[in-house]
């Protein structure tokens, strides 16, 4: 029976599902009949997991080849950290769904989606064309489990986005 949950392990392919899976939940978080707050909270560990996941497992791999710009990969990074900024400010505000509530998360999406946007354009076509399907399933596995790591630990909690934003 095939299974509809096969999941791909090409970790380009892993990445892209959570951008897609991010955008969703932007809708979610802009729509006055969602349970915006559940939103947001997946959001956060999302967040959190996926761009410390590229950090930790793919970014260090993909600088290594020499047809992937590391001035991309670089950039990259501090584009995580002005996410993680735009998403603890939106954490920080008490009432869901108020007129500032709105604005911050224009902001965070502001923010992410010209990440994810560049991401996509640059380090993304760079890994699929330079980088074997065979190494990027390897990626996608360790990628996979670093997030998961972080997601069990709750990383998305508001005190953790601080300290990752504080450090
Ligand atoms: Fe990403
Ligand atoms: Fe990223």
């Amino acid at each position: 029976m095939p299974n509809a949950m096969a999941q791909t392990l090409d970790v380009v392919e892993l990445i892209l599902e959570d951008h897609r899976r991010m955008e969703d939940l932007f809708r979610l978080m802009r729509s006055v009949e969602a349970d915006r707050a559940a939103a947001l909270r997946e959001f956060s560990g999302l967040l959190i997991a996926h761009a410390l996941a590229e950090e930790a497992k793919v970014y260090p791999a993909l600088k290594r080849y020499k047809k992937i710009d590391d001035d991309e990969v670089e950039h990259g990074e501090e584009e995580h950290e002005e996410g993680n900024k735009a998403l603890l400010e939106l954490l920080e505000v008490d009432e869901v769904g108020s007129e500032e509530w709105d604005e911050k998360l224009e902001e965070l999406v502001q923010a992410v989606t010209h990440h994810a946007d560049e991401e996509e354009r640059t380090i993304l076509n760079g890994a699929r064309e330079n980088v074997a399907m065979e190494r990027r399933e390897e990626l996608g596995e360790a990628f996979i489990e670093e997030r998961e790591r972080h997601l069990k630990a709750d990383c998305g909690a508001i005190d953790n986005v601080r300290k990752i934003v504080g450090s």
